[in-house]
């Protein structure tokens, strides 16, 4: 008899969620990889988010020519999206480059989204950002916008024109096993940037691209960042922070058990020369290797990316506490520590314990303005603080 309950709701359940799964494909998508599936896809979002139960949006194998497209909330209920093939971006980058994103999820409380492929074939774009003449603004990849209780896993990100992965004003989101790729010479290509949310945890992330792997901007809280193998890339950094003059902070940031391969900075902390009521407090960088990188341990206080008309006075924002601890590898220069701080806004409470980072087996230095803190423990280079 219990027996008999128990198959019975399992079958129930098999039923049920079968019964919630729409795929796009019933909904006029077609998995040739050259018909416009957009209203496919966004009917299939309608469905599923005014589902009162739970319910699945289906993208099958093949792939699946998309346009820009906003999945917007609020839903009735909790939504998944289970993406099995690839979608992607038409090859004139004009068509998805005009309004900033691609594919946006917005405004939803209880969103999962598991696998699929996401190419914004933006190999165009950047060639026409380098030649210089009327290119669109460009669009992220993939962004989950003001929304709760998030998870995004095993998504891939190819070749997006500006960010692949960004959570923006969200709160409670775990994003896990992502994969970007981008080629090193992209411009903005960041794999995973977070910006004015809190309680983000990214785990498990493997970022190849042409900006920084993460990159975390103002009013962030509560960020987990572990397991991260970055590289190529400019490396995990806090900011660029301090552009405006009033700003949300950065508070409560720990990046453990990172690994960076040949990129141009490890981790790094960057804030732009101005008065700015923005702030990095209460950091952890720690458990990392550091495989010939150009700038392992950064503080930039100075930062102005295009070298022109940047401000000169220097406030920066204030920076304090920061914990670096068991960071060891191999650096592609003699400096591996650099700390430039601003002179009115000092960085203090940097903790430095057991660093041991080398270039070319030989000893590396450190460079120290306007930076307070203690170290311990082995400290290669020696510390300037
Ligand atoms: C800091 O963030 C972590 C998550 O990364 C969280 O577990 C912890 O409670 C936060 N600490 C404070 C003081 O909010
Ligand atoms: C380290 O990287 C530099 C470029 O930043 C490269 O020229 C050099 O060959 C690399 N060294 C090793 C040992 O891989």
């Amino acid at each position: 008899m219990a027996k008999l309950i128990m198959l019975s709701l399992c079958f129930l359940a098999i039923f049920s969620s079968a019964n919630a799964a729409i795929s796009v494909v019933n909904l006029g998508a077609k998995s040739d990889g050259q018909t416009d599936s957009t209203s496919a896809f966004l009917k299939a979002w309608t469905t599923v988010c005014n589902s009162a139960h739970p319910a699945t949006m289906y993208v099958p194998k093949g792939t699946f020519l998309v346009k820009t497209a906003v999945f917007s909330g609020p839903c009735k209920s909790k939504v998944s999206v289970l993406i099995a093939g690839t979608i992607v971006a038409p090859s004139n980058y004009q068509i998805i480059g005009q309004t900033g994103f691609w594919i946006l999820f917005i405004k939803i409380n209880g969103l999962s989204i598991h696998g699929g492929t996401i190419d914004a074939k933006g190999a165009g774009f950047w060639a026409c950002r380098t030649t210089g003449s009327n290119c669109p603004s460009g669009s992220r990849s993939f962004t989950i916008m003001a929304s709760s209780n998030v998870l995004l896993s095993g998504l891939t990100s190819i070749n997006s024109q500006l960010i692949h992965v960004e959570i923006n004003g969200c709160t409670n989101v775990m994003v896990r096993n992502i994969k970007v790729s981008a080629l090193t010479q992209s411009l903005n290509t960041d794999g995973i940037h977070v910006e004015q949310s809190t309680g983000v945890t990214i785990i498990n992330c493997a970022i190849k691209t042409g900006d920084d792997c993460i990159s975390i901007g103002p009013g962030t809280r509560n960020l987990w960042i572990q397991r991260i193998a970055c590289g190529p890339g400019h490396g995990i950094s806090i900011g660029s922070l301090g552009n405006k003059a009033t700003e949300d902070g950065v508070q409560n940031v720990t990046v453990t058990s990172a690994v960076f391969t040949e990129t141009m900075n490890g981790v790094r902390i960057k804030s732009w020369a101005k008065q700015s009521t923005g702030f990095a407090r209460d950091i952890i960088f720690r458990n990392i290797v550091m495989k010939n990188v150009s700038n392992p341990i950064v503080i930039d206080q100075t930062y102005c990316p295009s070298g022109n008309n940047c401000p000169t006075k220097s406030y920066g924002v204030k920076i304090s506490p920061v914990t670096y601890l068991n960071i060891k590898g191999t650096s592609s220069q003699q400096i591996a520590v650099n700390f430039d701080c601003s002179s009115t806004n000092p960085c203090s409470g940097i903790r430095m314990k057991n660093i041991d980072i080398t270039y070319h087996n030989g000893a590396t230095t450190s460079s120290c303005s306007n930076a307070g803190g203690t170290s311990s423990g082995v400290m290669i280079p020696a510390s300037c603080l």
